[in-house]
């Protein structure tokens, strides 16, 4: 079987920088026309300028001859000013605003400790059409971390969206019912994307057999009842769900230890699992507008036109990929037989 769909974009994506980047970079060149690029690298990407730098770091690392576009992305914290945010949008090459709510995630103490205090840079954003990336988690200690993203969508987002009724957000990478179905009854100024990893595993996958660093990330996957309701809205057609891996690469050792880092790496075959995702509930006819239209829809950028091809041709996933100068980089699937291959 083969199929061939319209080349995707992947809409949240972390690329790193140096010599890390230069290892991941090809993997998702491969596969994506273009990527969102996410801002946490340490210093934050705060700055136009210092997006403008971060791009042209990316676009140096580019291997010859693969057309490939970073769209970059602001880090939002407590004191962007909303002339920042004029500037992004006259740069023509930021397409998003990042919220991090501070200390959710990887680099994120830099991010936002309360969304009031960004309120003129969000009424600007509002103004502009400039959306907001939303990593949609809590931090309060006192909140399950099972339950942090659906109590961020009734405590941020919620009072959020009221706050600000125009303004364009993506809620990255959403693990639950609950954020599904508050995308669906929700104004169409509010978009999600949708990991492979989340659509392939639920909870369990982080203890079979054994606690599996390698799967961790954040937001955690949740039950199984969340992962089908997932699946259920990417393989939908419903133009509010769209394609971003939140490929997340950490080297073995920072993966591997106490206080591991959180992150999965899907870069070197994320197609290929969004297929075997959707074929596996008979929806692969549904895949290219989610990983082809969606996102352009979305952030107002033209569709691509030029093709790919997958076909059911297995494969073994390498056991690990350089990161860096001295270090190893252990990928989701490493070792195992996978499906579908991108021709
Ligand atoms: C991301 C990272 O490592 O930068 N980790 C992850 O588990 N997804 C940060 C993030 O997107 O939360
Ligand atoms: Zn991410």
């Amino acid at each position: 079987m083969r199929i061939e769909i319209t080349r995707p974009d992947d809409w949240h994506l972390h690329l790193r920088d140096g010599d890390a980047m230069k290892s991941v970079l090809p993997h998702s060149a491969r596969q994506f026309a273009r990527a969102i690029v996410m801002p946490n690298l340490d210093p934050p990407v705060t700055s136009v300028d210092s997006a403008a730098a971060y791009r042209y770091r990316i676009l140096s690392a580019i291997p010859p001859g693969v057309a490939f576009e970073p769209l970059m992305t602001l880090y939002l914290t407590d004191d962007t000013p909303p002339d920042e945010i004029r500037r992004a949008v006259e740069s023509g090459f930021v397409r998003g605003v990042k919220l991090y709510p501070s200390g959710v995630t990887t680099q994120s103490d830099a991010g936002v400790t309360a969304l009031e205090k960004c309120d003129a840079a969000l009424s600007e954003m509002e103004k502009l059409g400039m959306p907001l990336l939303a990593h949609g988690e809590v931090r309060d200690p006192g909140v399950d971390v099972f339950d942090r993203e659906s109590v961020f969508i009734e405590t941020v987002l919620q009072p959020l969206l009221e706050r600000h009724p125009a303004l364009r957000v993506a809620l990255e990478h959403i693990t639950t019912k609950d954020a599904v179905d508050f995308v669906l009854s929700s104004g169409e100024n509010l978009a999600a994307t949708i990991t492979a990893h989340h659509l392939l595993y639920n909870r369990n996958a982080i203890f079979e057999g054994g606690l599996r660093p390698h799967r961790y990330c954040l937001p955690l996957p949740k039950r199984e009842i969340h992962r089908a309701a997932l699946l259920g809205a990417a393989t939908s057609g419903n133009p509010k769900f769209m394609l971003g891996t939140d490929s997340a690469p950490h080297g073995r050792r920072l993966k591997e230890a106490d206080r591991g880092c959180a992150g999965c790496y899907t870069a070197h075959a994320a197609l290929e699992f969004y297929a075997e995702a959707f074929e596996s509930v008979g929806a692969i006819d549904r895949l290219e507008a989610f990983a082809s239209f969606n996102g352009p829809d979305f952030y107002r950028l033209p569709r691509n036109t030029a093709k790919i091809a997958l076909e059911k041709n297995d494969w073994t996933i390498p056991k690990t990929f350089s990161f860096g100068e001295n270090e190893i980089l252990i990928p989701l699937r490493a070792g195992e037989v996978l499906h579908w291959k991108r021709i």
